[in-house]
C-alpha cells in the first residue's frame, strides 16, 4: 500500500480530528473542508489529550485518532530486560526497547515468510472498514502501526481481535502452543501533523536502521514495499521474500567500513546458505579487539539469536576465554569462517567458505588484531589456505597475512572429546604466552 495523500484522506472525508481540531491554527496542516467535531465528554477528551498510557491500553480511546502502535512478540524482550529497562530513565526507555528489539531478540519468527503473511493479512481483512492503515511494518520480532480506527471501533479491539486471531494462526502453524505476543502493547496518540510525519517515518525507515534492508522499499514486510500480487487493491497479497540485491564483488567488499561490511553481510546472496538463514551472524564483540578467535559456522541457536557461539559449543568458548582472563566482548572478538547456518549443522563446504571469504577477509583487515586463534580444521585451513590436520598445527606460531595465527581444538569437538581438552588448554596457555611476548616486543620498539 502506498501511504495516502493528504488530499486522498480528504476525499475520502477522513481527515483526522486532530487535523480538524488544529485546522486555521496549524496553517499547511490540511487543504480539507473541516467539519468541526461534536465536543467530546471530558472523560473522553482526555484521551485525545494524547496520554500515553504508561503502555497500557485502555478500552476507551478517543475515535478519531491516530495511533502510532508497537506490539511485539512473547519472547521479543526476556524479562531480564524489561527490568533493566524498568530501572532506566522514563525518558529514555522506549528509544531502549526499540533499540533492544531492533536487535532482534528472540526467536524472531515473524522473519518466517509464512508467519508474516499471516499477520499482514490480517491487517489487510479490515482495512479501510474497521480502520485506516496510514502505515505499517512487521519486523522479525515486533510489528509497528500508524493506524486510525474508524467509526466504532475502538482501537484496544482492534488490536485484541487481531492479535488474539494471529496468534492461534501463527501458533497453529508453528505447531506449538502459548502467549505469540506480549499481552500489552504499547499506543500513543499522535497530536499534529510533525509527529504524524515522523511516526510514518519512523515505521517506514525501520528494516533500514535494523539492517534488513537498503531502503524502505526494499523490505516486503510493510507498507513502503509491500507488493499486493497483480491486484492492487487485493486484501490477500502475497508476501514476497525481501528483494535479493546482487553480490559485491571481493574487491567492493575490501573498500567497506563496519556499518558497510555488516550490511552486506546481512543481504549477501554470494552463496546457497543465504536461502534458509534467519538472519547472517556477523560476529560479536570488541570492533579493535586485541584478540580474535574464529570458528566455522553458524549453528542452529547461533541462526536465530544472531551471535556466534551461543549454544553449548559457545559456553565452552566462555569458559576456555575466562580460563586465560579473556571475556567475549572485552578485547576479544567472535567471528565465523561462514556467517550463514549450514543446514543441519554440516560443516561449511569449500565454495562456502570461499564465497564468504571477503567478509572474514575484511573483518580482521579493520579490526587488526593483534593475535588470531582459529579454533578446529575449518578454520585453520580457511587462514592457512592449505590442508592440515590440528594436530600438526598446534604450537606454532603461524601466519594469516602477517597476523600471528595459533590453531587449537573447536570447542563444539571438545565437547566430545575429554582428552583433547587438555590439549585445548594447552593450546590457550600457549596464545596467552605468545600474546604477552607480542605485547613486551611491541612496547620496547615504541
Ligand atoms: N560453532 C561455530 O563454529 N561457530 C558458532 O558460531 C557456533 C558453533
Amino acid at each position: 500500500m502506498k501511504h495516502l495523500s493528504q488530499e486522498w484522506l480528504a476525499e475520502l472525508n477522513l481527515v483526522p480530528l486532530w487535523r480538524q481540531r488544529t485546522a486555521g491554527k496549524d496553517a499547511g496542516a490540511t487543504t480539507a473542508p473541516v467539519v468541526a467535531p461534536a465536543p467530546l465528554p471530558a472523560t473522553q477528551n482526555n484521551h485525545l489529550q494524547g496520554v500515553h498510557n504508561r503502555g497500557y491500553l485502555p478500552h476507551l480511546k478517543a475515535e478519531g485518532g491516530i495511533y502510532f502502535v508497537t506490539f511485539r512478540l512473547a519472547d521479543s524482550l526476556p524479562q531480564s530486560a524489561l527490568d533493566e529497562l524498568e530501572r532506566s530513565a522514563p525518558e529514555t526507555r522506549s528509544k531502549q526497547i526499540e533499540t533492544y528489539l531492533d536487535a532482534g531478540h528472540g526467536e524472531c519468527c515473524l522473519r518466517k515468510p509464512e508467519i508474516a503473511q499471516i499477520v499482514i493479512q490480517a491487517l489487510k481483512q479490515f482495512e479501510g472498514e474497521r480502520y485506516v492503515l496510514h502505515d505499517w511494518v512487521v519486523m522479525p520480532n515486533h510489528v509497528h502501526l500508524v493506524i486510525e480506527p474508524r467509526g466504532a471501533h475502538a482501537l484496544s479491539d482492534i488490536l485484541h481481535s487481531l492479535k488474539s486471531y494471529t496468534a492461534t494462526e501463527a501458533n497453529r502453524s508453528l505447531s506449538r502452543h502459548g502467549a505469540f505476543w506480549q499481552h500489552e502493547s504499547y499506543d500513543r496518540l499522535i497530536r499534529g501533523q510533525a509527529e504524524f510525519d515522523r511516526c510514518v517515518q519512523y515505521v517506514r525507515e525501520n528494516p533500514v536502521r535494523a539492517n534488513l534492508a537498503v531502503a524502505p522499499d526494499q523490505y516486503t514486510y510493510g507498507s513502503a514495499g509491500f507488493v499486493a500480487g497483480k491486484d492492487a487493491g487485493a486484501t490477500t497479497g502475497e508476501v514476497v521474500a525481501p528483494a535479493s540485491l546482487p553480490a559485491l564483488a571481493p574487491d567492493e567488499i575490501a573498500q567497506l567500513d563496519w556499518p558497510q561490511l555488516k550490511h552486506a553481510a546481512a543481504t549477501c546472496t554470494a552463496c546457497a546458505l543465504h536461502a534458509q538463514r534467519t538472519q547472517a551472524v556477523f560476529g560479536v564483540g570488541d570492533e579493535q579487539a586485541d584478540w580474535l578467535f574464529v570458528g566455522e559456522a553458524p549453528g542452529a541457536e547461533e541462526d536465530l539469536q544472531g551471535e556466534p557461539f551461543v549454544g553449548q559449543a559457545g559456553k565452552l568458548l566462555d569458559n576456555m576465554l575466562a580460563s586465560i582472563e579473556l571475556k567475549r566482548g572485552e578485547k576479544v572478538y567472535i567471528a565465523n569462517v561462514v556467517k550463514c547456518r549450514p543446514p543441519g549443522n554440516r560443516n561449511p563446504e569449500p565454495a562456502e567458505a570461499r564465497a564468504c571469504a571477503p567478509y572474514l577477509d575484511r573483518q580482521i583487515e579493520l579490526m587488526r588484531p593483534k593475535l588470531i586463534v582459529a579454533l578446529g580444521k575449518v578454520a585453520a585451513v580457511r587462514l592457512l589456505g592449505r590442508d592440515a590436520s590440528i594436530a600438526s598445527l598446534r604450537g606454532q606460531v603461524l601466519d594469516y597475512r602477517g597476523t600471528p595465527l595459533i590453531i587449537t581444538y573447536h570447542p563444539a569437538y571438545l565437547l566430545r572429546s575429554l582428552t583433547d581438552k587438555a590439549r585445548a588448554w594447552e593450546d590457550l596457555c600457549f596464545a596467552r604466552e605468545t600474546f604477552q611476548g607480542l605485547t613486551k616486543q611491541a612496547s620496547a620498539t615504541i
